[in-house]
């Protein structure tokens, strides 16, 4: 049964015992929505107009539908797309099957870009449409697919993934393979990077901005960048062969499936990677 879980602030709004402590709703209210009681609660309540739309942000996104309010208001206007820097934004609307794993879109003259995907929602639909639609989707690997297939059909997308993981993305036309980098447009980047899953790939888009998936992300609570070694399911060592490469890559942005995103100047975000590594013998 779904009950305000006891570790929440007290006020409006909480969060409830069906929360599968997937960290979305942590990283998209960093400090406000905190982790605690092995799941997610409010450490306060919001109080200015921006802490209530990453409530209502977080309401939207989480992929259980934990983030509640008693307060009989409505989500305010643009909490989805959320724009985090030019051209790219976080979608929202988060899908169970991925395990609340962040998809975001990029913008781009020459055809719009999905990574990864969110659950099939109206919300997201009519945002992609009044975005012009969708040319490519590109799939960081075989868990966070969610619901690509549908979105792909929709909008006659191509969907990439790399072919060791292509068993979760049967309907994807565009198979990566090796470990070679690819390019698939003048601004956009295929890397595998081969370690959390066979199949994990990242994705650089116009040299700055970084979709790492579930290979890399950033910490709100260690403030520094991470990799994720309980839950690499294929290779921890080849995780860290493949993250030693990307120092070959500068990029300024970190966008992450799970875990949070954030932007460093290109050289401290280097030295992170770099100190990263370093850390994961
Ligand atoms: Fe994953």
């Amino acid at each position: 049964m779904r009950e305000r879980h006891g570790l929440n602030a007290p006020g409006e709004w909480y969060i409830d015992t069906a929360c599968i402590d997937c960290s979305a709703a942590r990283t998209v209210a960093p400090g406000l929505i905190v982790h605690a009681g092995g799941q997610c609660v409010f450490a306060r309540q919001p109080e200015t107009a921006e802490e209530l739309r990453l409530a209502w942000r977080a309401h939207l996104l989480c992929p259980t539908a934990s983030v509640r309010t008693e307060s009989p208001a409505h989500p305010p206007d643009r909490v989805f797309p959320e724009e985090m820097t030019t051209n790219i934004f976080r979608l929202g609307y988060n899908a169970r099957s991925s395990w609340g794993a962040h998809a975001f879109l990029v913008r781009r003259a020459h055809g719009n870009v999905m990574v990864d995907a969110p659950r099939w929602t109206r919300a997201v639909v009519e945002a992609l449409e009044a975005s012009g639609g969708l040319s490519d989707i590109l799939l960081t690997h075989r868990d966070d697919v969610a619901d690509a297939g549908l979105y792909g059909q929709h909008f006659g997308a191509r969907v990439w993934i790399h072919e060791a993981d292509r068993a979760a993305a049967p309907y994807a036309d565009r198979i990566l393979s090796g470990r070679q980098p690819l390019p698939i447009d003048d601004d956009l980047l295929a890397i595998p990077v081969p370690g959390h899953t066979e199949g994990s790939v990242v994705y650089l888009y116009d040299r700055t901005c970084l979709f790492t998936g579930d290979t890399l992300a950033w910490s709100f609570e260690r403030n520094d960048l991470v990799a994720y070694r309980d839950v690499c399911w294929w290779s921890w060592p080849e995780q860290r062969r493949s993250l030693q490469r990307l120092l070959d890559y500068p990029f300024q942005w970190v966008f992450a499936g799970h875990g949070g995103s954030m932007v460093l100047p290109a050289a401290a975000m280097h030295a992170r990677l770099a100190g990263l590594v370093e850390r994961m013998h």
